[in-house]
């Protein structure tokens, strides 16, 4: 049976948790969502199974994973199931998804899975290191596998259902989603910078330009965080809420940078 998994990731723990099921699952193709943000009309996939792995920002999805979502002609599809990774909480992003599908297509997610990542928004908490997130990475294994389990067997799972995130995305995502792409005018570069443009090679958008040597932020930012999170002599940092100065980085172990330039597409 074959399977497309779509995913987006900032610092790889959606990627990561797509890769699981993948090797699962068998047969089944990772299509990176942001490599397809520059066609144009609908994506229609003929595969059997077909599934979206991404991060939840304020308690909803990535904007170009909603804005992917309304292109995605799934009607081929026998199954279609959404995994989210989170910090913490994040089921109404689930709850968003299945109502984008139904509004589009008529039909909601066949099943729906949350699963707790580390925490990638140093602004708002440190992420997780060393033995608390090998901790935290190891639980999300083994959920990971008991989903697998459930999607092979086509099992059919209602996402959850939360008050609190719920309401925190009633408050939090419309602003969100609304200023997103100008988020970036909050990045700023230090004189630390080594000029290595590894944050440009990262983006998965392609919002960073080398302009003398230094990124430009270019205004379609998705505020995934990657340049924060990969920049060598961290001198990238975010001037919101705490900041990010001295409050650690993250990346998933398994996380590679051409993981990240995949993402770019061509
Ligand atoms: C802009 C932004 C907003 C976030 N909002 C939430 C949130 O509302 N709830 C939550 O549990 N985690 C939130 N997170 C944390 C991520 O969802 C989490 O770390 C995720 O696993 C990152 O996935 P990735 O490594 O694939 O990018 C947020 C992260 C970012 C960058």
């Amino acid at each position: 049976m074959k399977t497309i998994i779509y995913y987006f990731t900032g610092t790889g723990n959606s990627l990561a948790a797509a890769k699981k099921i993948a090797a699962v699952l068998g047969d089944c193709e990772l299509v990176p969502i942001a490599s397809l943000k520059d066609t144009q009309g609908a994506i229609v996939t003929a595969a059997d199974r077909v599934g979206l792995v991404c991060p939840v920002y304020d308690a909803g999805i990535p904007r170009i994973v909603a804005e992917f979502a309304e292109r995605l002609d799934i009607s081929r599809a026998g199954y279609t199931f959404a995994i989210v990774t989170m910090g913490g909480m994040g089921v109404s992003a689930l709850h968003q998804l299945s109502g984008i599908f139904e509004k589009t297509q008529g039909r909601r997610l066949d099943a729906a899975f949350a699963v707790a990542m580390p925490g990638n928004f140093p602004p708002l908490g440190k992420p997780p290191a060393g033995e608390k997130m090998d901790k935290i990475l190891l639980k999300a294994t083994l959920r990971l596998t008991e989903i697998a389990g459930m999607i092979d067997k086509g099992l059919a799972v209602p996402p959850g259902f939360s008050p609190v995130s719920s309401l925190i995305k009633c408050i939090t995502y419309g602003p969100f989603v609304k200023n997103v792409h100008g988020a970036d005018k909050d990045f700023s570069v230090s004189d630390s910078c080594t000029h290595c443009g590894t944050c440009a090679k990262v983006c998965p958008v392609k919002n960073i330009e080398m302009v003398d040597e230094k990124p430009v932020w270019q205004h379609h930012c998705e505020l995934c965080c990657a340049c924060l999170h990969f920049c060598p002599a961290e001198a990238i940092q975010l001037g919101v809420m705490r900041g990010t100065k001295g409050r650690g980085r993250y990346r998933h172990p398994d996380l590679k940078l051409a993981d990240m330039e995949a993402q770019q597409g061509e």
